[in-house]
């Protein structure tokens, strides 16, 4: 394994709303090296216990070689398992919850783990590795539709078809199932123009969307926030950060409609649902990272951080 670190992003605004004051128990749910957790540990050091939850057992270990505090129970898993996961620890609920997605510096750079256009490696990409389906499943067996629809809607890739086409003439000639072999096979279908002005390289946006499908990145992401608020205690904090249109505006709807409550039609002149707001929003716009974090943490750049604080309506209700 290697010896990359990952810096956390946007860790001031986490500070700030990951936790009510009086926190006890904390739940990191995308855990990685533990960026996010060292950092809330020092501002709350109060906290009893951070629940630590990762889908990839190889960070989980390695961060446990680099940061460990008594405080911390790793537990592998994936965030939409937090209900089980803090059952088996014997904890009802928790203070906070923070959700930072995507992949880590430590997991992209690793080259066997084929996430990583400029690391010539398998072409796996699985977050959890006793998954079954690779991004080399994904690549060779996927019809052309199929690939299109992945890289428009998981990667905004404008030549979504020319690269689904490449990637059909390829496969038949052989399998295709390394890194540079994808990345070289993409750039030869982005035309040359395009290849001149972009900032990026042409493989990001489809590299990217093929992680997100391999992963069910947004299945899962849909599966946690059905779980999420059921695991906090009452006035405990939900934080997510999401590097993605299609996550932040799930994450935005989701909020949104808990801080509702009530969904009678508008026409309605009183409200006869009697539903009532299950949460308050603590950003009111998605924060975003400044400046000088992009300048230094390029991949800030596209980070965007949404907080809500669970409403206790125990209390609303008596009299
Ligand atoms: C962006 S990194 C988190 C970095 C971490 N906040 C830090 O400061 O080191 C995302 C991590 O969450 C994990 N992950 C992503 N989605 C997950 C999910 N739905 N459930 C559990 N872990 C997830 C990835 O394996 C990766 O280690």
């Amino acid at each position: 394994m290697n010896n990359f670190h990952h810096v956390p992003v946007l860790v001031d605004a986490v500070l700030e709303n990951a936790l009510p004051e009086n926190a006890r128990v904390f739940a990191d749910c995308t855990f990685g090296l533990g960026g996010h957790t060292r950092a809330v540990l020092e501002r709350y050091p109060q906290l009893t216990t951070v629940v630590a939850i990762d889908r990839d057992h190889l960070i989980l270990d390695h961060s446990s070689k680099i940061f460990d505090d008594q405080r911390i129970q790793r537990v592998q898993a994936k965030a939409s398992e937090l209900p089980q996961a803090l059952q088996e620890l014997g904890i009802a609920a928790v203070d906070g919850i923070l959700l930072d997605l995507g992949v880590s510096s430590y997991q992209l750079e690793a080259p066997e783990r084929g996430f990583s256009f400029s690391r010539p490696g398998p072409l796996d990409m699985r977050m959890d590795s006793s998954q079954s389906t690779t991004a080399q499943d994904i690549v060779n067996n996927y019809s052309r539709d199929e690939l299109v629809k992945i890289f428009r809607d998981y990667g905004e890739e404008k030549f979504s078809g020319r690269i689904a086409d490449a990637i059909i003439r390829a496969r038949q000639a052989g399998l295709i199932n390394r890194t540079d072999q994808l990345a070289e096979i993409i750039a030869r279908a982005v035309p040359a123009a395009s290849r001149r002005e972009s900032h990026i390289h042409p493989a990001t946006r489809v590299f990217q969307a093929i992680r997100i499908a391999v992963n069910k990145e947004l299945d899962e992401l849909e599966e946690f926030l059905a779980i999420a608020l059921a695991c906090l205690n009452p006035g405990g904090h939900l934080s997510i950060i999401s590097f993605h249109s299609l996550e932040d505006r799930l994450v935005k709807n989701f909020m949104q409609s808990l801080a509702r409550g009530c969904d009678c039609p508008p026409r309605f002149p009183v409200c006869v649902c009697g539903k009532k707001p299950q949460v308050e929003i603590l950003t009111r716009k998605a924060v975003f990272a400044e400046e000088s974090e992009t300048q230094v943490n390029p991949r800030a750049r596209s980070a965007r951080l949404r907080s809500c604080r669970k409403c206790d309506l125990s209390m609303e209700q008596k009299p």
